[in-house]
C-alpha cells in the first residue's frame, strides 16, 4: 500500500505526527505549548506525516542545520523524532516517509543527513552509514587525579543558567567549526534545547548546574551537570552526571574536566556522548578506569553524493575513483573521480566499490577505507586503491563527536 505522506500543515498535525514517537515517550507533547516549543527549532514543513485516512500514524522530522565536516562544514538534514505508532508498524510507513524525507532534503539542496539511531539496525536500507563513534564513562572518585598538575592561569566560577548562553555559545563555536560531527546551535536551540531544566527531566537529580573555566581571564571551557546526591552508611555513594563538558585547547580540557572530577560528595563521575578520541584518556593517570563504553554515535547519508563529496577538504593530491552503489537513491549510483578541488563523473576504471552507507562511515573520518575493507564492506578493484583513498581523504581533523542527542 501506498501510504499518503506529506509535511505538516499547521501546529495540530505537527502535534500529531512527533506524537507517534512520543507515543512510545509516553506521551509527548503534552500540549500545545510543548508543540509549539519543539516546532520552534523544527519548522512544520520540515516535518514529515504518515497519514491513514484522517489519523497520522507516523512521523518523521529534520532539522535545517549547519554540520561541520573535514575542512569545512556542509548544510544537512538533522534527521529526528521519527516513530510509526504500533497500531502500524511493519507495513511499509517509515520506509514512505524516508523517502520523502530524503527527496525532501535533496531538493533543498542539503547534501547530507545525518541522524541517531534508536536502534542501529534500523537506517542502514535507508543508505546512512555509521559515522561516528560515542563513548560513555563512569569513572570512580578514588581514581580521579591528573597527570599534570593544576596550571596557575585557569579559575572557574558557577554562573546562572540564565546568564550562560553568550559566553557558552562563542566557546561551542570556536569547538565546532574544527570537530566534524558538531552542528550549528541558534539562540533559540540553546534556549529551548540546552538550558532549561525542567523538573521532570531530572530523574531524581538536582538542579542543572552550569560552570566557566577561564584561562588567563578569558572563557576558555564549560561545563553543565547534575549532582545525585546520596548517602549510605555515612559514605557518598551518589553520582555526577557530566551533561555537557566543552573546552577550547589542551590545557583548558583539563582544568575544566579537573573541577568535575574532584567534586566531592559523589562515588562515580559519568558522562556521556564523548569523542572517542577523548584528551582525558591522556590526561588521566588512571584511564583504565574511566570504564569507557563505545557505541554508535551519529549515522550520516550521502543524500546528493555529488555535492557531499565536493563539499569536504582532502589531504594530499592524489585521486581515487569510486564505484558507488545506491539502492535507495539509484542517482547517486556510478563512477565518482574524487580529487582536490574536483569531483565528478566518470567512466575511468574504478578503485573501489563502496556502498553509500560505507561512503557515509568515511565521510566525516572517523573511520577509513583499510578497516572496512578488512571487514569486507568495501572491496578494492585496483591494487593501491585503498591506500590512495585513505590518502586522499586522511585530514588533520580530531575523530567526528557530536556532543548531542538531537
Ligand atoms: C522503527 C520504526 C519507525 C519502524 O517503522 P515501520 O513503519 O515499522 O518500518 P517499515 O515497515 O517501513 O520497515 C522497513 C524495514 O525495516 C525493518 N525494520 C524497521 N524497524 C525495525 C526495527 N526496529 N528492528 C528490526 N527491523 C526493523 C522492517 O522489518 C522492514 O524490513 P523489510 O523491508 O525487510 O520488511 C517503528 O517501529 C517505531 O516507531 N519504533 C519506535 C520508535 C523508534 O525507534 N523510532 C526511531 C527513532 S531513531
Amino acid at each position: 500500500m501506498a501510504w499518503d505522506v506529506r509535511p505538516t500543515a499547521d501546529l495540530d498535525e505537527f502535534k500529531r505526527a512527533v506524537g507517534a514517537i512520543g507515543h512510545y515517550f509516553g506521551g509527548w507533547p503534552a500540549d500545545e505549548e510543548a508543540a509549539q516549543r519543539f516546532s520552534s527549532n523544527l519548522p512544520l514543513e520540515r516535518m514529515h506525516a504518515a497519514f491513514d485516512g484522517d489519523r497520522i500514524v507516523g512521523g518523521a522530522g529534520a532539522f535545517p542545520f549547519e554540520l561541520t565536516v573535514p575542512g569545512g562544514s556542509v548544510r544537512c538534514g538533522g534527521v529526528t523524532v521519527v516513530g510509526v505508532l504500533p497500531t502500524h508498524r511493519r507495513r511499509g510507513i517509515l520506509t514512505a516517509m524516508m523517502r520523502a524525507q530524503l527527496d525532501d532534503i535533496r531538493e533543498r539542496g542539503e547534501p547530507i543527513a545525518a541522524l541517531w539511531a534508536s536502534e542501529e539496525v534500523i537506517y542502514r536500507r535507508f543508505g546512512y552509514g555509521l559515522a561516528s563513534l560515542s563513548c560513555e564513562m563512569a569513572l570512580p572518585s578514588g581514581y580521579s587525579a591528573l597527570r599534570e598538575p593544576p596550571d596557575a592561569q585557569a579559575t572557574v566560577r558557577i554562573v546562572p543558567l540564565a546568564e550562560s548562553k553568550d559566553v557558552f555559545a562563542a566557546i561551542y563555536d570556536r569547538v565546532r567549526v574544527r570537530t566534524p560531527g558538531m552542528f550549528g546551535r541558534t539562540a533559540t536551540w540553546w534556549e529551548t534545547r540546552n538550558l532549561p531544566d525542567p523538573p521532570d527531566r531530572r530523574q531524581g537529580g538536582g538542579e542543572k548546574n552550569a560552570l566557566v573555566l577561564d584561562l588567563d581571564g578569558e572563557p576558555a571551557g564549560y561545563a553543565l551537570y547534575r549532582i545525585h546526591m546520596k548517602f549510605e552508611s555515612g559514605t557518598a555513594v551518589g553520582h555526577v552526571d557530566v551533561i555537557e563538558a566543552i573546552a577550547d585547547g589542551p590545557v583548558a580540557t583539563r582544568e575544566l574536566w579537573r573541577v568535575l572530577l574532584d567534586m566531592d560528595w559523589k562515588a562515580t563521575l559519568k558522562a556521556y556522548m564523548l569523542p572517542i578520541d577523548h584528551p582525558l584518556v591522556h590526561q588521566l593517570t588512571y584511564p583504565r578506569r574511566m570504564q569507557l563504553r563505545v557505541g554508535d554515535g551519529l549515522w550520516v547519508r550521502l543524500v546528493d553524493v555529488g555535492s557531499a563529496l565536493s563539499a569536504r577538504a582532502y589531504g594530499g593530491d592524489g585521486a581515487v575513483v569510486l564505484e558507488v552503489e545506491d539502492a535507495f537513491l539509484p542517482d547517486n549510483s556510478g563512477r565518482w573521480r574524487v580529487a582536490v578541488g574536483a569531483v565528478e563523473r566518470t567512466d575511468d576504471e574504478a578503485d573501489l566499490a563502496v556502498g553509500v552507507d560505507a561512503l557515509g562511515s568515511v565521510y566525516l573520518g572517523g573511520f577509513d577505507f583499510g578497516e572496512l575493507v578488512r571487514a569486507g564492506v568495501i572491496r578494492e578493484l585496483r591494487e593501491g586503491g585503498v591506500a590512495r583513498a585513505d590518502a586522499l581523504f586522511r585530514t588533520d581533523d580530531s575523530k567526528p563527536w557530536c556532543p548531542e542527542i538531537f
